[in-house]
């Protein structure tokens, strides 16, 4: 190609992206040259610039002095160091100098994407963030460039593949949940702290992150319904079977007008649901909407890799945009706030001697105003496990809270979908 453009990179961040973001930076340099471009990746910041870095060549200054990192000639940066108040620094910095951002960090775009999509209209410049969502599968883009698309009513994802990996292993293997995680881990595929996988907060920023790009700004992670899957035991997924589905760790949310009702937490779906077959650490989202009907995607959620790809195809985009692209970035056109969805719910009573029959059982919840749609018929070890009919988490706590004062007996209640 005789007319290959160099696009200098400041990687925020050397660690596990960071270092995949190099090497496959070096792997595919050829095809990228045969396509005009060649990226190289001139700085890059770290805490620790005294550690050897061998994943980087002797061409890359690596520094751990911002000032220093600001110095070069950038054309992108590509921004892995996670967290938010950290990463918020240096990316405002570049976008106010009107250099383009991408960045992988979810925790950043929940909390200020569209306040940094603002700065990048203002300086004429863009702010990516693909690869912070399902990272290996690109359709944030696609909701951005297509607003027809983006107008979607409904939303029901699987965005953590740690937790999709701890339910299947639960549901196919019997594991418990601790071992379950233990194996994720062992593959790599939890945090070294799983705790924001597993408790669902990981989920809710990513769910916030497409709400933005569904032009939806002010939903805040914190505002979300949101429980954890460490609550379950094998013998709940075994029922959810009996039950003709299966649990799986949903983020969902329907966008109304004026508000938007969302929840993230293990949710019993029918075996017929869209996401009911996305296994172990695939992720999924589901889109529904008056001119896209149903439409889903899916594939790999992580992965150093895979992530480092997404990110350097955000950078390729940026590259070949045009400014005029660029300004119809992501910029939320209507602000709302977070309330719950009315569901069905998968509920496990257990009695601490014979529970009593489940047709008692039944007639003893109606009184409560609880409607049981399905319900267990052994009521084995004092345990019984019923799918309600619709109603809001308000109702549902109040009447199984009368429940257990009335009976001695403990609860447990996930949300459940019906399609
Ligand atoms: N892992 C995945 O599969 C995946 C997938 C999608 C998105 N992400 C996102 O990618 C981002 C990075 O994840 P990671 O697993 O690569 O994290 P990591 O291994 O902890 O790496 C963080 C890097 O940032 C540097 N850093 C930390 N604090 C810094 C500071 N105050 N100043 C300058 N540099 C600092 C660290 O420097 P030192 O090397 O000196 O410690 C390290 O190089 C996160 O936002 C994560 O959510 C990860």
């Amino acid at each position: 190609v005789s007319d290959v453009r160099t696009i200098h990179i400041g990687l925020l961040g050397l660690g596990n992206v960071g270092q995949a973001v190099a090497a496959v930076c070096e792997a595919t340099r050829g095809s990228l040259i045969a396509r005009g471009l060649d990226l190289r990746i001139l700085v890059a910041l770290v805490r620790d610039a005294s550690r050897s870095r061998n994943c980087v060549g002797a061409e890359t200054v690596v520094t751990a002095d911002p000032d220093e990192f600001f110095a070069q000639p950038l054309d992108v940066v590509v921004e892995v160091i996670g967290g938010v108040e950290v990463p918020l620094a240096y990316v405002t910095r570049a976008l106010a100098r009107g250099i383009p951002v991408v960045t992988a960090n979810k925790s950043l775009v929940a909390a200020h994407g569209p306040q940094l999509a603002r700065l990048a209209a203002r300086t004429g410049t863009t702010l990516r963030c693909e690869a912070s969502a399902i990272a290996g599968v690109p359709f944030l883009g696609a909701l951005r460039q297509r607003p027809l698309l983006a107008r979607c009513d409904r939303v029901a994802a699987i965005l953590n593949g740690t937790s999709n990996y701890v339910l299947t292993a639960m549901t196919t293997k019997g594991e418990t949940f601790e071992r379950a995680l233990r194996a994720a881990q062992a593959h790599g595929y939890a945090e070294p702290d799983p705790s924001r996988d597993v408790s669902g907060l990981d989920a809710a920023d990513k769910l916030v992150v497409i709400l933005q790009h569904l032009g939806i700004g002010g939903v805040v992670a914190d505002e979300i319904e949101t429980s954890g899957i460490d609550e379950l035991d094998p013998q709940d997924l075994t029922q959810a079977g009996v039950f003709g589905g299966t649990i799986k760790p949903i983020a969902f949310a329907i966008v109304q007008e004026e508000r938007v009702s969302a929840f993230v937490g293990p949710t019993w779906l029918p075996e017929s649901h869209s996401l009911a077959r996305i296994d172990a650490e695939q992720n999924a989202v589901c889109l529904h909407g008056p001119e896209i009907g149903r439409l889903c995607f899916s594939g790999p959620g992580a992965g150093p890799e895979i992530t480092a790809g997404t990110l350097l195809d955000d950078v390729v985009e940026v590259a070949v945009s045009s400014n005029a692209v660029c300004a119809a970035d992501v910029t939320p056109d209507r602000v709302v706030h977070a309330t719950t969805p009315a569901t069905p719910w998968f509920i496990r009573i257990d009695y601490a001697d014979q529970a009593p029959d489940a047709r008692d059982v039944q007639e003893l919840l109606a009184s409560f105003g609880i409607w049981i749609r399905r319900i267990s018929d052994a009521a084995r070890e004092g345990r019984v496990y019923g799918i309600t009919h619709t109603c809001a988490r308000a109702q549902l706590d109040a009447s199984l809270g009368a429940l257990r004062a009335a009976t001695g007996c403990t609860y447990f209640a996930c949300r459940a979908l019906e399609d």
